[in-house]
């Protein structure tokens, strides 16, 4: 049986991720992740003529790695498509942070990505893909956010690298790389109006456009999709300019 598989399925982009894939005969289940069970449960019954299957685990934990692996193994899926989105920010000086907030934010936007796609590859075959959910903060440091920027970096060149490795196999890897989406993500972050003027002012990307152009991108082969001319003029500059001029502008 075709598989897709969403971490971070409750809400924002996982979800609209969800929504979008409900629509594909060619898949007969969608595991989706994440640490709400009800949330979980709520979207499977939505979507209806679709076998939403919840799988509630919370990706820093080790033990959600082999929980995943077992449940492959045992019933040996043809994964066609895994989107790895679970992931948070914090914003504010790294110095008066919480440290156990940033190393979770390691975790889960490193680790898990990691450990997830690692798990999931010898299912996939010729024709699949992943799409990897990283984000404008990978273009360029942003101070403020100093350790999501750095782990959305790290999504960015492992994408990439994963996605030249793959090549052989057929199997393509994309990174989707959006700006300010109005999710969860900003009250999880504590970004709120006012407390950074850099979000106060960045145009939003639509969380339902993002995932459905994404999906077509990633099937068509593509590696790097950036919603938005905004956003893609911001990723070429900061292509062009050394990282100590742009960082006045992406400063969160
Ligand atoms: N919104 C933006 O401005 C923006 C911009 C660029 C990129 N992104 C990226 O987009 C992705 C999706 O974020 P979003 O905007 O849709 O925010 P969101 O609504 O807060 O979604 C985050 C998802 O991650 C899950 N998650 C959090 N901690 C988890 C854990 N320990 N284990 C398993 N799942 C966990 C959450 O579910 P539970 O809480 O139920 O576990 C939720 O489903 C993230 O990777 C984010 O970095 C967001």
């Amino acid at each position: 049986m075709k598989i897709a598989i969403v971490t971070g399925a409750s809400s924002g982009l996982g979800a609209e991720y969800v929504r979008c894939l409900a629509e594909d005969s060619d898949l007969g289940q969608i595991w989706v992740i994440a640490r709400r069970a009800d949330r979980l449960e709520a979207l499977a019954s939505s979507c209806k003529g679709k076998t939403v299957v919840p799988v509630p685990q919370d990706l820093t934990l080790e033990e959600s790695f082999s929980a995943l692996r077992r449940k492959l193994e045992e019933e040996k899926p043809e994964v066609k498509v895994l989107i790895n989105n679970a992931g948070f920010g914090t914003l504010g000086d790294f110095d008066a942070s919480d440290l156990a907030a940033q190393t979770r934010m390691v975790d889960l936007n490193v680790r898990a990505l990691t450990a997830v796609t690692r798990a999931v590859l010898p299912y996939m075959k010729k024709g699949s893909y992943a799409i990897n959910v990283c984000s404008i903060a990978a273009f360029a440091p942003n101070p403020r956010m100093t350790v999501y920027c750095s782990t959305k970096a790290y999504v960015y060149s492992f994408s990439k690298s994963l996605r030249y490795e793959l090549k052989k196999k057929g199997i393509n890897i994309l990174a989707v790389c959006p700006g300010p989406m109005d999710t969860e993500f900003l009250p999880v972050a504590g970004i709120e109006k006012g407390s950074s003027h850099t979000f106060d002012t960045l145009p939003r990307c639509s969380p339902s456009q993002v995932a459905k152009i994404s999906l077509k991108k990633a099937a068509k082969g593509r590696g790097v999709y950036t919603p938005r001319l905004f956003f893609k003029l911001y990723r070429l500059l900061a292509k062009l300019l050394p990282h100590s001029l742009v960082m006045p502008l992406s400063k969160t």
